[in-house]
């Protein structure tokens, strides 16, 4: 009987472990911008029956986001931008670049699944129009699909003033307590923009890689992420 439990609990441990490494893998498939995977956690949105599609279309792209292939809205949004007396290097008065590519899902104003093109081999009944802020709401209360994952914070809101700065000019020459970047990166860290030279979103995070979690490019133990840039 003891053996019996045991075994059982192994199971058990088993099936958690992997439901929540399939949330923490190196493959979109295997992350939470897996949007189909969301649908059988739980989250009411519209199965496409692709995993790409959310994001990517091949065809009649929005050229406007600094996105390749880009298969969703720009937000019309205006954000609070973060303000800091000391700050010494150039923000945009509004997100920009890449980032907004992440805020067409984090700001909430748009709905997941709420594409440009859907796959032509799709014949539902279009989107549900669950956002980012009803998931936080309603889809992560009681049990929490994931296996106990704290999905909290993934609904930014257009307040991004108790961000870390995006759209901003990476420009060391301005603070000596920053490290030099060069062709673009800071380390492994990809700069954005026509310059090369903006800190995005996506300079932190990879959006199809979950291994560094949240999507993190680098990880960031004795923070080694934020040393990556700040000499302090
Ligand atoms: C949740 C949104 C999202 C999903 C889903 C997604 N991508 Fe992306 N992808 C992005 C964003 C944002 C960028 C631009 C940022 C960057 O360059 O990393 C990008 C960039 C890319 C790039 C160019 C940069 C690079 O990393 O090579 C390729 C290629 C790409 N995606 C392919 C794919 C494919 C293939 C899939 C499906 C398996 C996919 N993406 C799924 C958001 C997504
Ligand atoms: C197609 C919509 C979509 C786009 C575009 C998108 N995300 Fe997400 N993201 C999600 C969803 C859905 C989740 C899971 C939210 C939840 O369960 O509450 C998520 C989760 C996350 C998480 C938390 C992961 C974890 O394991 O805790 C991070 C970090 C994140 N996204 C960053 C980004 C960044 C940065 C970009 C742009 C480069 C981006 N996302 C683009 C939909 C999107
Ligand atoms: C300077 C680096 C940096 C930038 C720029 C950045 N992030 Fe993050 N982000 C992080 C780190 C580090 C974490 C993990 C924080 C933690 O572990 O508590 C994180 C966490 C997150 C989470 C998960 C929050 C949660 O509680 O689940 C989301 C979603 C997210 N970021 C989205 C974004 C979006 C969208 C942008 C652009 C508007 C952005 N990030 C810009 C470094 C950054
Ligand atoms: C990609 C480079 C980069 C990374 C990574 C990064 N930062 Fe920053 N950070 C910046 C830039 C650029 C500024 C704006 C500095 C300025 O204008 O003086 C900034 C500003 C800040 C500020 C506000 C300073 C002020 O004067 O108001 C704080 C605090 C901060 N970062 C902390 C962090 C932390 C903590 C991390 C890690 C979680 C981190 N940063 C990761 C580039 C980075």
């Amino acid at each position: 009987m003891r053996k019996l439990s045991a075994a059982l609990c192994m199971v058990a441990l088993f099936a958690f472990v992997s439901g929540a490494m399939a949330q923490f893998g190196n493959k979109v498939a295997d992350t939470p911008h897996n949007l189909r995977k969301a649908t059988t956690d739980g989250m009411p949105v519209e199965d496409y029956g692709e995993i790409c599609v959310y994001c990517h279309t091949p065809h009649s792209a929005n050229t406007n986001i600094e996105a390749p292939l880009w298969n969703r809205e720009t937000p019309v949004s205006q954000y609070t931008m973060y303000s800091s007396p000391t700050i010494d290097m150039t923000m945009a008065n509004s997100a920009q670049g890449v980032s907004l590519a992440c805020l067409s899902c984090h700001d909430g104003s748009i709905a997941l699944d709420q594409l440009i093109n859907v796959p032509s081999a799709y014949s539902g009944t279009g989107p549900s129009g669950t956002t980012i802020e009803t998931c936080a709401t309603q889809c992560h209360t009681g049990s929490n699909p994931a296996g106990g994952i704290n999905f909290e914070g993934t609904f930014l809101g257009t307040d991004l003033s108790n961000d870390h700065p995006i759209s901003i000019t990476y420009d060391p020459t301005k603070d000596p307590k920053f490290k030099p970047a060069s062709n673009g990166m800071i380390d492994v860290l990809p700069l954005y923009g026509a310059g090369k030279d903006q800190v995005e979103c996506a300079t932190c995070h990879n959006p199809h890689d979950n291994s560094t979690r949240p999507f993190l490019r680098k990880d960031n133990t004795n923070s080694a992420l934020c040393l990556t840039c700040h000499d302090i």
